[in-house]
């Protein structure tokens, strides 16, 4: 499929054309973000890792029933996937309370859950992208009821994939980051990326970091602990 042009580019990917009105071509970048933009970097090596692990996470997904996004992967950095309307929300799934919950409640990172929670935040960069109720997203028509059921079930369901599949490889799901997006007909697909970008990944036995906090927190060892996850993911799908 020829590449058409540029029609987006975001903080962390740039979205193509292609010459079919159903399918664009998402680039990753290695340009990193952070508090909304105000803390800028570049992770080197970062958009081959987190195109390769998304496309990884979402055949795994496919493969449980859950429809995504993906189509091919075209090269190290750029695949092809569905065109959606992407639902205006962020869809975070959380195992252990860390990052802006753990701040926001005054609790210490890594306190255990009761049972995992699904949050959803308005995606609205100049806002900061707020917290809101599923009545939010409801009453302000971003989704309709039976949507936001089926987002609430599928984001648990790939919470219970992934955690599965990484606790195989020692590492502990803490949370992670959701989107979806409306195919046309209306169909709701996964889309975006699953990443180290957009997931708390910590070693399940020392705890360290494995993700964006290492580059969020200046921790250091930034491009080590994407190459160490892309490592680890690979290694539990080829057994
Ligand atoms: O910052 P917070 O604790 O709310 O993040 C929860 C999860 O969602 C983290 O895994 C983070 O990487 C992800 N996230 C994201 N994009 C955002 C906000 C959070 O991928 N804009």
């Amino acid at each position: 499929m020829e590449q058409g042009p540029l029609i987006y580019e975001g903080k962390a990917k740039k979205v193509y054309g292609t010459s079919s009105p159903e399918h664009v071509i998402v680039e990753y970048k290695d340009d990193a973000t952070a508090f909304n933009g105000q803390k800028r970097g570049v992770i080197t090596g970062k958009g081959v890792v987190n195109n390769r692990m998304s496309n990884l996470f979402f055949r795994l997904l496919e493969a449980h029933g859950i429809e995504t996004h993906f189509v091919e992967e075209l090269s190290e950095r750029r695949t092809l996937v569905r065109k959606v309307e992407i639902v205006p929300v962020e869809v975070v799934v959380r195992n252990l309370a860390a990052g802006s919950m753990a701040k926001r409640l005054g609790i210490p990172e890594g306190t255990p859950l009761g049972r995992p929670i699904v949050e959803f935040y308005y995606k609205n960069d100049e806002l900061g992208d707020p917290l809101v109720s599923e009545e939010h997203v409801e009453a302000l028509g971003w989704a309709s009821r039976g949507e936001i059921d089926t987002i609430r079930r599928t984001a648990l369901r790939v919470n219970q994939v992934l955690s599965e599949f990484l606790a195989a490889q020692n590492v502990r799901l803490v949370d992670f980051k959701l989107e979806f997006g409306r195919a046309p007909g209306g169909r709701l697909l996964l889309a975006d990326e699953i990443s180290p970008d957009t997931c708390r990944f910590w070693d399940l036995a020392t705890g360290e970091k494995l993700d964006k906090d290492r580059f969020r927190r200046d921790l250091g060892g930034v491009e080590q602990a994407y190459e160490e996850m892309m490592r680890r993911v690979e290694g539990g799908l080829r057994r």
